[in-house]
């Protein structure tokens, strides 16, 4: 399908969209337009077509242009477009907290709906403070988050991830009561490692370090990703996530794990908290629960969570939180839909069997000039380049533009190249994708 589907503007008429993570001047001067998509590709406005290494943003985890959430979107709009969930319900919003709770963790069966993965995490937080309240234990105000550590751009999430453009223009403006564990990116020690790295459990240690700074009766909740995307893949080392649950335990405090990236299949289980055998007592979605079709997150709590809740008169709102937009009609179908076609098309474990493969794909492009490490688990690859002295980012832009002029979408953080294929993904997909991204890796000095 060649066709031009989307007029390009003209150059003047992209000035009035203020592009989010964008380098807005940059991407007008030379812009980048997707007018289409089906399956593993993009079609751009003028027709090229685009293979998708990222799943648009992780989230279009059963690939593109699925007719099953379009047509159940577009019924669910034709019957009721919107319907209030303060004080109000509608069926299928019941229908899909009782499925995704089918597919959650162990015990994280209370499900509350948000649009967005910011909104997710800035829910998790407030839930978690809530929860110590409700229980008598309102002076635990305080989160541990993680450097590097990315949860969305509210002000909660910005305040506990540790990304420093996110953080530095809105120093003044942060959540107080936040101090941050140690990341656990270390390419001394564990370069090229082949799934988990070995080196670097003891780094949950320092939680302990806090605790002990801090005292644990402040403590609200402990927030990480299982695995970050947005700094640009970091990995767990073995046993990191049970040592921290392990001290999660021992002083009482919840640990929230954010599962906005990894959760849908993207690790070849549901979520990473299945994967790693580590369960969370809030864990924080979105992208891949409607397959990026619809704006939904969904914050997943543990039964005894909400049931502390649960308690004084039964006219009393128990948690004063909530979206216009929780549990949309819209979002609920596509979320439905979505998890039919993930389950019929087993695709929340598809990636474990693509594993072995990925790793070895991945790891072929070990011995390029300026790779200075390789990273994989599932379905997520990162090759990380060395930076040129004193312009960090721009080999690692480069190298994306280039992939795109090659008809692969890739993405890019500083100098690392991030890697998320839908996971439809075939063999002869990893093959274009890696031979296009080695070849772009030669080239750019
Ligand atoms: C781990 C994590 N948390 C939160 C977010 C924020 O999600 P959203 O952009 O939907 O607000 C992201 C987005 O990439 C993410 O990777």
């Amino acid at each position: 399908m060649n066709a031009q589907l989307t007029p390009t503007p003209a150059t003047g008429d992209l000035d009035a969209f203020w592009m989010p993570f964008t380098a807005n001047r940059q991407f007008k001067a030379n812009p980048r337009m997707l007018a289409r998509a089906e399956g593993m590709y993009y079609w751009t406005v003028d027709g090229r077509e685009i293979l998708d290494g990222v799943a648009g943003l992780w989230c279009v985890n059963a690939g593109h242009g699925r007719r099953e959430i379009t047509d159940a979107v577009s019924k669910q709009l034709a019957t009721m477009e919107f319907a209030p969930a303060f004080q109000m319900g509608h069926p299928i919003a019941f229908e899909l907290a009782n499925r995704l709770a089918k597919v959650a963790p162990p015990g994280l069966d209370r499900i509350f709906f948000t649009n967005s993965g910011s909104e997710s995490v800035d829910t998790a937080l407030k839930i978690a403070i809530a929860y110590h309240r409700a229980r008598g234990a309102g002076q635990r105000i305080r989160f541990i988050g993680r450097e590097k550590g990315y949860h969305g751009v509210g002000f909660g999430g910005m305040s506990v991830g540790g990304i420093v453009n996110n953080r530095k223009f809105f120093a003044a403006s942060m959540v107080p009561g936040v101090d941050h564990l140690p990341h656990t990116l270390d390419i001394e020690h564990n370069s090229f490692s082949r799934g988990l790295p070995q080196w670097g459990a003891h780094l949950a240690d320092e939680l302990e370090r806090l605790i002990a700074l801090h005292d644990a009766s402040t403590i609200a909740a402990v927030i990480v990703e299982p695995i970050s995307g947005s700094a640009g893949v970091i990995l767990p080392p073995i046993g990191y996530l049970k040592r921290l649950r392990e001290i999660c335990d021992k002083h009482d405090i919840l640990l929230i794990f954010d599962e906005v990236i990894t959760g849908f299949g993207r690790i070849g289980k549901p979520f990473a908290s299945q994967a790693f055998d580590v369960t969370p007592d809030l864990m924080t979605t979105a992208k891949g629960l409607t397959n990026g079709a619809i704006p939904m997150g969904a914050v997943f709590a543990h039964r005894k969570v909400y049931d502390a809740f649960m308690q004084g008169p039964d006219n009393a709102i128990e948690l004063f939180h909530g979206y216009t937009y929780s549990a949309h009609p819209a979002a609920c179908a596509a979320a439905l839909a979505t998890l039919d076609v993930y389950v019929r098309e087993g695709l929340l474990t598809r990636a474990a069997s693509l594993a072995p493969e990925w790793e070895n794909a991945v790891h072929s492009l070990r011995g390029l000039p300026h790779v200075q490490d390789v990273r994989n688990y599932g379905l997520i690859g990162a090759v990380e380049l060395e930076p040129r002295a004193g312009k960090a980012g721009t080999r690692g832009f480069e190298v994306f533009l280039k992939c795109f002029e090659r008809g692969v979408m890739v993405r890019q953080t500083g100098d690392t190249i991030a890697l998320s294929p839908p996971l439809i993904i075939e063999s002869k997909q990893i093959a274009r994708i890696i031979e296009t991204l080695g070849a772009v890796i030669r080239e750019v000095a």
